[in-house]
């Protein structure tokens, strides 16, 4: 029976999936117009829905406590139903009817370590809704409600990497984004190279107001600079005038966009890595988005021969750290760093590939 079936008592009339993501280059960089570089991850949402014959919406996610109940008008208080919430109202302000559904949800993308699980359920609820409804919403379209929907809703004044990751990213090639103009191609991972993401146990308690305070920082050095957006400095040569916090927020930013453009250029791993390297020293320095925990654990996968490079992933303040490795030294880089990580008192997990 499915989690629907047995939350419900009937079968839903539509699913919908989505991946989460982990960003290889170019944090901080897409709202600031710049360049990204994320890949889908094996793990998924799930959201299955049906027109229920009550008058309210009914909301099941697994592993969040019970149904939430809930209409159109009034936000839901639980955090993770304003993610589905904010998908609804934003569908009905386009002009489409939405009846009362029954909706359950089921993911396995880990949750506040900067893996995206939040765009994951955006663009699966939304992807499930278009089916359901028969709505023309391309997935472009899908990546941008769901952004408006982390914004409005969820409180995060997001770029827009994840939603289109998850809605546009396939798991085996990289999707070089440019977030202004949303121009993409896939880009293949160094040959015998693959990912590795390590959790480093580090809850991400600041992550909203830091990242709202890096966003608003961001921008009033843009404007100092009488430029649109960050992405529009070629040169950090241009960042002088700028008082020194704002200096090094967009020191960061311009040498993080020109990073991901380098790393597409690379021929060889250990030049990508490199490039994964620089960003983790600019995300610890320049925009003090790590914690100790996190340099640490890059350190340790850093130092291992089968590592080409690594980084913190996502937006920081705690999380994950990626890894670009040898294939086939993967699971035993894997389990020496989680040992040493271990013996300094932290407790990390491999998150991808899933274990
Ligand atoms: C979060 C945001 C993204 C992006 C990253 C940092 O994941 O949702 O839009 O800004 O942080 O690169």
């Amino acid at each position: 029976m499915s989690g629907f079936e047995s939350v419900f008592g009937a079968l839903p009339q539509a699913v919908g999936e989505a991946p989460g993501r982990v960003n290889l280059l170019g944090e901080h960089t897409d709202y600031n117009g710049g360049f990204v570089l994320p890949i889908a991850i094996a793990q998924r949402t799930r959201v299955s829905m049906r027109r229920s014959s009550g008058r309210q919406f009914a909301l099941h996610a697994e592993g969040q406590g019970g149904t939430v109940r809930f209409d159109l008008d009034s936000p839901p208080p639980e955090h993770f139903a304003s993610y589905v919430f904010g998908c609804l109202v934003l569908v009905r302000e386009r002009g489409t009817d939405i009846p009362p559904l029954d909706i359950h949800v089921e993911s396995d993308v880990p949750m506040g370590v900067g893996l995206s699980s939040s765009a994951a359920l955006e663009v699966a609820t939304l992807r499930c809704l278009r089916q359901l409804l028969g709505m023309p919403l391309d997935d472009v379209l899908i990546a941008q409600l769901a952004q408006r929907a982390e914004i409005e809703y969820a409180g995060v004044n997001c770029g827009i990497m994840d939603q289109m990751a998850s809605s546009l990213a396939d798991t085996t090639r990289a999707l070089l984004l440019d977030t202004r103009s949303l121009e993409r191609r896939f880009v293949e991972l160094p040959p015998g190279s693959a990912v590795l993401v390590i959790d480093s146990g580090i809850a991400r308690s600041l992550a909203a107001s830091g990242y709202n305070q890096r966003r608003a920082e961001c921008e009033e050095a843009a404007r100092l600079l009488g430029v649109a957006s960050l992405r529009d400095v070629a040169s950090i040569d241009e960042l002088s005038s700028l008082p020194d916090l704002l200096k090094r927020r967009a020191r960061h930013v311009v040498t993080e966009n020109a990073r991901v453009v380098q790393a597409v250029a690379c021929t060889t791993a250990q030049a990508f890595g490199a490039l994964m390297n620089d960003s983790h020293a600019s995300l610890r320095d320049d925009y003090e988005v790590s914690t100790p925990e996190l340099d640490r654990l890059v350190a340790l996968l850093q130092a291992e021969d089968g590592v080409h490079g690594a980084r913190l992933t996502g937006a920081g303040f705690g999380g994950a750290c990626v890894a670009l490795c040898e294939a086939q030294a993967l699971q035993q880089v894997a389990a020496r760093v989680l040992d040493q990580y271990a013996a300094a008192g932290q407790n990390g997990k491999v998150l991808v590939p899933p274990q």
